[in-house]
């Protein structure tokens, strides 16, 4: 379709467009956003790949609404406990700030379970998507992680306990068990450094790895393209092509397992010419030249 021309932009797109002129000069910012948004998917693509991308919108919710909680929260025994409550019953939204992160951990889980699932059951996890793979299976153990590493925070008689058997269970871990133990209670005993150890796993390590594997994650999602569903059209073309393929081979094989060579009229003039019939000594040879 022609487009129209409408006069130049007003002052505030113009500024605009010269801004981002500027950056991807400088950067190639355009491009690399283009590769990374605009692509080609599946025909058939649908609901089911968009767990991912909600998974990823729970990331982002969980790391705004944490932000926020982090603001308030005392990781202190004395006062851990008492900050929550602050949170929760006296400031402004802070029950549903607080619900969304809790809350929102849960549904996370679930997601991201249910995410790996449609992974397993489209058959995506296979050549060339095994790093995709190995990449959010370690974004799943995070994702755990976070949850076991943000339920002491609370410091109640609920949350102590059960983290105490979550890291006796870790502990019961063959070879690298107990220290692993030793790592998350900051020690052989539960006592006020763990709430700081699990503080800082909660709030720095587990979510920079989390950011960093899920770069990496989409990265190869973006690389790789999204693998078509089990009921594609264009699949079953294929693999009735492959299984035709196949049959034949089968038909052309001999009993003795070898396979038959096709018998074909030659398609090319013979190499030689035939013998020149005068036997005279002025014969000549075949490229012309004089015997
Ligand atoms: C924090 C957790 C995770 C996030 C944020 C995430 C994000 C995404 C996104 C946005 C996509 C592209 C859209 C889609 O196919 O749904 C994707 C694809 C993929 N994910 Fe995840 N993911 C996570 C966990 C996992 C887990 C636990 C696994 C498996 C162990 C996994 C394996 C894959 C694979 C193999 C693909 C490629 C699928 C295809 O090409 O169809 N991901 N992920």
């Amino acid at each position: 379709m022609a487009t129209k021309d409408i006069g130049p932009k007003n002052p505030v797109a113009q500024t605009g467009d010269m801004v981002v002129d500027y950056v991807d000069h400088r950067t190639g910012a355009k491009t690399g956003l283009n590769w990374f948004l605009n692509r080609n998917i599946p025909a058939e693509t649908g609901w089911f790949q968009t767990l991912g991308f909600t998974a990823l919108a729970l990331f982002g919710l969980q790391a705004v609404t944490g932000i926020i909680l982090a603001m308030y929260y005392r990781p202190d025994p004395a006062t851990a406990y008492e900050s929550i409550r602050v949170i929760t019953d006296d400031l402004t939204w802070g029950w549903l700030v607080r619900g969304m992160h809790k809350w929102g951990a849960s549904a996370m889980v679930v997601v991201v379970f249910l995410h790996m699932g449609r992974v397993f059951f489209f058959g995506a996890y296979k050549y060339p998507r095994e790093l995709t793979w190995v990449t959010g299976a370690l974004l799943l153990v995070m994702t755990l992680f976070m949850g076991l590493t943000g339920y002491l925070l609370v410091w109640d008689q609920k949350a102590y306990w059960a983290t105490v058997v979550a890291v006796n269970i870790t502990a019961s871990a063959p070879v690298l068990g107990p220290y692993i133990a030793d790592i998350l209670r900051a020690g052989p005993e539960f006592g006020p450094s763990t709430l700081s150890r699990f503080y800082s796993i909660h709030m720095l390590l587990i979510p920079g790895g989390m950011i960093a594997f899920i770069g990496i994650h989409l990265f190869l999602v973006s690389k790789l393209g999204v693998a078509e569903p089990p009921w594609s059209k264009r699949l079953q073309m294929v693999e009735r092509e492959k299984e035709e393929a196949k049959r034949q081979a089968a038909r052309d094989r001999l009993p003795t397992g070898r396979t038959r060579v096709p018998v074909r009229a030659p398609d090319h003039p013979p190499l030689r010419t035939p013998a020149p019939t005068d036997t005279s000594e002025s014969a000549t040879t075949p490229d012309g030249g004089g015997s």
